[in-house]
């Protein structure tokens, strides 16, 4: 075995639901610019299976934006009873992942003889802790595991237990700079998605001018920013824990012009917020408090426009809010390509002649990005 073959691993792309593909395309890109090597096991409509080598992992791992989570595959076996279960888990070189037994486990079971959730999770918990009270790990990775601890995914299908890890400790769209939220703020990794669904990767590469009318908190514009720049303002489990140095290089430093508007002020406030905790140069920002249904001023240089249209259930909307909407962003930048992302069901009240992108869930609302078509 070559020391390359003996760090390989399987991986798991976890996607959000209807976005593998983009978070494949994603993948590939970026793969392709940090010349890393993989291969593509499975493409499944909750992910993508990856084998790649752990190098690679802790290389790509912090520049991936659209994945729910990026999980290790660790070991997999039959088990029908408890007691199987329980000594197998046992058995598992555990100190090559952590150095404690996880404070977060999920498991999930189909189709299998071992169904109630609660007692796996205590059968595996206890089998790590036993495991780890035979062989107690030293100072230094009980130190680690603390500083940047992972969860840990047991999966049971068909009496196979599967047992996968965390590999950035938790939710990839954790970024560390988003840290101010408004009433109906969507997920980073959605945001990323749907940026990278409508503008497409090379464009995102830059330079472009993307406006966002209804920013909120500014999600789509600091995605837009950061998208070739690895996110680097929080830890990851296994770059931490296998004290890998992550790769700090931008994948595109060309100019953006970044304009976000939004008719309410504490918005204003949280989205400038926001910027400051962003290190990225070459960004140019305009931020306006304004209603764009009742601006005059039209941005012509304006090419792209990506926004999250308030749904009229978390965030009342005005009256003839949807019909009025797209007549005003068309006068207001006229030369832009314009997408919106709404509830499916709302589309049809824009009386709009529109285009999908992408459909997919949102909070567990069917959601629908189009592009406004002329
Ligand atoms: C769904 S939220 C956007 C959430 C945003 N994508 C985020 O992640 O924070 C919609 C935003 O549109 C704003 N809004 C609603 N009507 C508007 C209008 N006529 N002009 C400007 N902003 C408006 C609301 O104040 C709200 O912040």
């Amino acid at each position: 075995m070559t020391s390359d073959s003996m760090n390989e691993m399987v991986i798991f792309i976890q996607s959000p639901p209807g976005l593998s593909e983009v978070v494949l395309n994603e993948w590939t890109d970026k793969a392709a610019l940090l010349q890393i090597s993989y291969q593509v096991l499975k493409f499944e409509q909750s992910g993508i299976e990856i084998q790649t080598d752990q190098a690679s992992l802790a290389m790509i791992l912090p520049y991936l934006k659209t994945p729910n989570r990026v999980l290790i595959r660790l070991e997999h076996f039959k088990a029908r009873d408890f007691p199987k279960l329980f000594s197998k888990t046992k058995k598992m070189n555990w100190l090559k992942w952590m150095a404690d037994v996880p404070e977060k486990i999920r498991v999930t079971s189909s189709q299998s003889r071992l169904i109630h959730s609660d007692r796996i999770e205590e059968t595996v918990r206890d089998a790590i802790a036993q495991y780890f009270r035979a062989q107690p790990p030293k100072k230094v990775l009980q130190q680690k595991w603390s500083e940047a601890p992972s969860e840990l995914f047991v999966r049971l299908l068909d009496d196979e237990v599967l047992f996968s890890i965390d590999a950035a400790g938790e939710r990839l769209g954790v970024r560390g700079y988003r840290n101010h939220v408004g009433p109906a703020s969507m997920r980073e990794n959605l945001a990323a998605a749907c940026l990278s669904a409508f503008l497409q990767n090379e464009t995102l590469k830059g330079p472009f001018t993307l406006a966002d009318p209804m920013m909120g908190a500014g999600t789509i514009l600091l995605e837009a920013s950061e998208w070739n720049r690895p996110n680097l303002g929080r830890l990851y489990y296994f770059i931490h824990w296998n004290s890998i140095s992550a790769t700090s290089v931008d994948l595109a430093t060309n100019e953006l012009m970044l304009i976000g508007s939004d008719l309410n002020p504490k918005m204003i406030e949280t989205t400038k917020l926001n910027i400051a905790n962003l290190k990225t140069q070459k960004r140019e920002w305009k931020i306006i408090l304004e209603d764009f249904l009742k601006s005059n001023t039209q941005l012509p240089d304006v090419q792209w426009v990506l926004s999250n249209a308030p749904y009229g259930e978390r965030l009342e909307v005005q009256e003839g809010f949807f019909k009025n909407m797209i007549p005003a962003l068309k006068r207001k930048y006229p030369n832009a390509r314009i997408a919106l992302l709404m509830p499916s069901d709302k589309w049809n009240l824009t009386k709009s002649k529109n285009q999908k992108i992408v459909d997919f869930k949102n909070s567990g609302l069917e959601v629908s990005l189009r592009e406004i078509m002329t």
